[in-house]
């Protein structure tokens, strides 16, 4: 028996790669959640440029959102029993945001081992099709990874402007409407993305992303998570400390250790597309 989702959503997340809208936290907890946010926000106005790379490590509430029993309760019918946080995020567009996120899919560079990974988008605003919700391609994740091309547009929310390079029929998209506390969960190959928001008010998500403790990193990357369900056997990520507060200085060192990894991780790979680029023209 699954403990929140109902069969039949265990089943449409393996045929369908997602599954929207799952209740998991009451309006009520999404609105404090939302004000701790905002609250940290005004202190600190550069709170996410300070700690794009798992934020979790510097935010009490992020850290808090994470380990909500109910999204755990949710993750763990699809995952099993033994779940570590591993990344977070937040997808913020503000009104009349000209932000948008193009179609690709998570994994792409994540360099994770297997792809026994599932997104939860938390919903602390509305999400809807005016205010730029998630959009997803049913059944997409069958097709395994597919190659993405780099793109730049300022108004692109990811890091890379990463695009998939296969034609996305767009008739086929699905909008992953959601109510604050509600959220989405979708497959690491899952091909998604959204549009601006057109509307008046702001339309905030928060992407947790899970992995069962058995998936490893694989891109010679010293990587870290949290155990946030069951036991990890396999120590596969180093164990994440859990902040005592804000920008705890502990936290923080931790956080810029992974930083600086994460840095020449993206050195190498750099490095390593250079050569191969410079092999293939050699070989012409
Ligand atoms: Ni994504």
């Amino acid at each position: 028996m699954p403990k929140l989702l109902s069969e039949a959503q265990v089943k449409q997340y393996r045929s369908d790669g997602f599954v929207c809208p799952v209740d998991a936290l009451s309006t009520e907890e999404a609105g404090e959640f939302l004000a701790r946010m905002e609250d940290l926000e005004s202190r600190e106005p550069n709170v996410w440029a300070r700690s794009k790379i798992k934020p979790h490590l510097l935010m009490m509430w992020l850290n808090d959102l994470m380990r909500n029993s109910k999204i755990l309760d949710a993750v763990e019918d699809l995952l099993g029993p033994d779940v570590m946080a591993w990344a977070t995020g937040h997808f913020d567009k503000k009104p009349h945001d000209p932000s948008f996120v193009s179609w690709h899919q998570d994994g792409t560079y994540w360099g994770l081992s297997e792809p026994s990974v599932v997104t939860a988008w938390v919903a602390l605003t509305p999400s809807n099709r005016k205010n730029g919700c998630m959009r997803v391609i049913p059944g997409s994740h069958h097709q395994g990874q597919l190659p993405h091309r780099d793109t730049i547009d300022k108004n692109n929310l990811l890091s890379r402007g990463q695009d998939v390079e296969v034609k996305v029929d767009e008739s086929e998209a699905v909008d992953l409407e959601l109510q604050p506390g509600q959220i989405s969960l979708h497959h690491t190959m899952l091909i998604h993305g959204s549009k601006p928001n057109l509307s008046d008010t702001r339309r905030l998500g928060i992407t947790i992303r899970y992995v069962a403790a058995h998936v490893s990193q694989i891109s010679g990357f010293k990587d870290s998570a949290t155990l946030v369900r069951g036991t990890d056997a396999y120590r596969n990520f180093v164990a994440e400390p859990r902040p005592r507060r804000d920008f705890d200085p502990d936290a923080v060192d931790f956080y810029e250790a992974i930083v600086a990894e994460s840095r020449r991780r993206k050195d190498a790979i750099a490095a390593q597309t250079k050569q191969d680029r410079l092999q293939s023209t050699t070989m012409l």
